[in-house]
C-alpha cells in the first residue's frame, strides 16, 4: 500500500515506469483489470479533469467508483468531519482520491486511512498526478524530459500544479528552468530552495522565451487570495498571445493544466505549439497506469 501525495513520492524510474505503462495502455499492449475494486473519489473543491478523467480511468481499468464530486448532498453538510468522511470511504473502497481546499489534506487523510491515498490536490500545496500528465506529455513531445529548457509562467506563488512540477523536475536533469511571473506572484522561496537545479528567475517572458523548449503557463488561482484586492490588482497581468508565440521555438511547446481564464488568448490554441488540450487528454492513460500500479500492488 502506497499513498501519492507529493511528486517527491516518485522516484524517476518510477515516473518512467508510469510513462511507459502509459504508452502500453495507449498502446493497447496493455490491458489492465483490478477485477471490480473500488476506487473512492472524495472532491472537496471543485473538478472538471482530475475528477472525470479519474474516474474514466478507474472505469477503464476494470474499477468501480464511488464517492463525491461536491460536499452537497453529503454528510459534510450535516457537520461530518473530514476525518470520519474519509474512514467511511475507506471502508467502501480500495483507494480514495481526494481534492481538498487546505494544504496538507491528502497528508492528513493518509494518516487516518488504511487504504491508499492519492492527492488530486490540495490548497495551494500539490498535484503530484498532474505532474505525471505534465512529463509525460513532455516526454511524448520530446521523446524526453532531461535536457530541456522549462519556463513556469504566471502565477507560481498560489498554484499547487507548479509546486508538483517543481518538485518532479528534481527527478530528471533539466537544462534551464525559468521562473516567469509578476513580483507578487513569485515561486515560494521554501519551494525553491529545495530544489537540486538552479532556476532563473524574471519578470518579462521576452527575455527569454526564444530559448525555452517547454512553456508552462497557469491561470491566476483567484480562490487562493487571501486578499480580494489583491487579486484584482495583478488579475490579467500576464497573457500569453500570437506575438509572444511568434518568439518561440519552432519546435516549442506550451502546456497548461487548465481551467484557463484569460492567461492563453483563443487564438493561440490553433499554433502549433499549443498542446494543452493533448496534455488533458493523456490524464487518462497516466492515471490508469497509476491506479493500476496503486491497486495491484
Ligand atoms: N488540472 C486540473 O486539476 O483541473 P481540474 O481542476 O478541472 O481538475
Amino acid at each position: 500500500m502506497r499513498h501519492v501525495i507529493s511528486s517527491y513520492d516518485f522516484s524517476r524510474e518510477e515516473f518512467h515506469k508510469l510513462f511507459e505503462l502509459s504508452d502500453e495502455i495507449l498502446g493497447g499492449k496493455l490491458k489492465p483489470n483490478v477485477n471490480g475494486k473500488v476506487v473512492s473519489l472524495a472532491f472537496f473543491e471543485p473538478s472538471t479533469r482530475t475528477a472525470t478523467s479519474f474516474a474514466t480511468a478507474s472505469w477503464r481499468i476494470g474499477a468501480k467508483v464511488i464517492g463525491f464530486t461536491s460536499v452537497e448532498g453529503t454528510s459534510v453538510e450535516k457537520g461530518e468531519n473530514f476525518a470520519d468522511t474519509i474512514r467511511m470511504l475507506e471502508n467502501y473502497s480500495e483507494c480514495i482520491v481526494v481534492r481538498h481546499k487546505f494544504d496538507g489534506a491528502a497528508k492528513f487523510a493518509s494518516e487516518v486511512s488504511e487504504k491508499p491515498i492519492v492527492n488530486a490536490g490540495d490548497g495551494k500545496h500539490e498535484h503530484p498526478t498532474q505532474s505525471m500528465i505534465d512529463l509525460y506529455t513532455v516526454y511524448k513531445v520530446f521523446g524526453q524530459v532531461d535536457g530541456l529548457n522549462f519556463a513556469l509562467f504566471g502565477d507560481l506563488k498560489y498554484a499547487r500544479t507548479v509546486n508538483s512540477l517543481l518538485r518532479a523536475l528534481t527527478r530528471f536533469k533539466p537544462k534551464k528552468v525559468f521562473l516567469i511571473s509578476p513580483q507578487q506572484l513569485r515561486a515560494r522561496r521554501e519551494i525553491v530552495q529545495e530544489l537540486n537545479y538552479e532556476v532563473i528567475e524574471r519578470d518579462n517572458p521576452y527575455d527569454v522565451i526564444s530559448d525555452v523548449d517547454v512553456l508552462y503557463v497557469t491561470r491566476i488561482q483567484k480562490e487562493r487570495f487571501p486578499d480580494e484586492m489583491e487579486y484584482e490588482k495583478i488579475k490579467e497581468s500576464y497573457v500569453v498571445d500570437l506575438k509572444l508565440v511568434e518568439h518561440m521555438k519552432k519546435d516549442s511547446i506550451i502546456l497548461h493544466p487548465l481551467p484557463r481564464v484569460n492567461e492563453i488568448d483563443r487564438r493561440v490554441d490553433k499554433t502549433p505549439q499549443a498542446k494543452y488540450f493533448y496534455q488533458a487528454s493523456l490524464g487518462v492513460p497516466i492515471r490508469m497506469a497509476l491506479l493500476y500500479t496503486i491497486l495491484t500492488g
